[in-house]
């Protein structure tokens, strides 16, 4: 990549739809039909903004507003219904604490199922393994099976793995409220040791306003899949706060 105003991701008049079926059954016929009833959800309306490299953007909005749906389109999760989605650079995303993990697997293989995931070799992996055990710090329960862990040392392993893998572009949903106080703290600390190069991309979905304004420069704040702002954090939080 060459300057630092490159564009980094794009959406373009980006919509997402979701099909809502009276019935599982109706939902079934609805993949070969148009005319199954159905009602439509405008997950993200029209929705357009471009993400800088060296941006730390926080997505704001109320439960439903759109954010994680954004976070997926652009992970590649789901796709847009319409419209026109760009991403230039490796990605590291913290979407769901489960996301790209295997329950039966341990910790340590699961180090490696997502890293393998995110395109890396078993060498690079090995190389990155020993910084991740150290951030996760969940002890002998590195190699034990997933399930046996509790959330919030899924989210520490999750992090963990973030965090190391030295992205272009990082993408963290809701994944710090499940840590605890002194994680979190850890979190933090490494989140912004890593901003303050500023090559790294940074979308940030909180509910914690206080954690946005901590990390991120900008803010665009959400409604119903609407995109109602989009400017400096400490507005765009006082915006969201006014409509409250
Ligand atoms: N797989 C799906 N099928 C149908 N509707 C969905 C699906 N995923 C999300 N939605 C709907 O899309 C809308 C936006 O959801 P999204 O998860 O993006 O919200 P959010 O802003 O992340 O909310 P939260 O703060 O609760 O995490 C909601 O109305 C939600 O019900
Ligand atoms: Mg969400």
């Amino acid at each position: 990549m060459g300057k630092e105003n490159d564009v980094v991701i794009r959406f373009d008049h980006v919509t997402k739809e979701y099909k809502l079926y009276k019935s599982e059954r109706a939902r079934f016929k609805g993949l070969f039909s148009d005319k199954v009833p159905h009602k439509i959800n405008k997950a993200v309306n029209d929705m357009s903004f471009e993400i800088r490299r060296g941006d730390a953007v926080s997505l704001i909005g109320r439960n439903g507003a759109g954010k994680s749906t954004i976070l997926k389109i652009i992970t590649g999760v789901t796709y847009p219904t319409a419209g026109e989605v760009e991403v230039n650079g490796k990605i590291s995303a913290l979407l769901e604490l489960s996301a790209g993990f295997d329950a039966n697997f341990t910790g340590r293989e699961n180090i490696y199922l997502k890293c393998e995931l995110m395109g890396f070799t078993k060498e690079e992996i090995k190389r990155l393994e020993p910084a991740i055990i150290e951030f996760a710090d969940v002890g002998d329960y590195i190699d034990q099976p997933l399930r046996s862990y509790s959330s919030g040392m899924k989210a520490r392993l999750g992090f963990a793995i973030s965090v190391n893998v030295n992205p272009d572009i990082l993408i963290i949903d809701e994944a710090l409220s499940v840590g605890d106080k002194r994680f979190r703290k850890k979190c933090t600390e490494r989140v912004r040791e890593i901003m303050s190069g500023d090559d790294i991309t940074l979308l940030f979905v909180t509910h914690s306003l206080d954690a946005a304004m901590d990390f991120c420069k900008r803010g665009i704040v959400l409604e119903k899949g609407v995109k109602l702002f989009d400017g400096e954090i400490n507005e765009a939080i006082d915006f969201y706060n006014a409509r409250d």
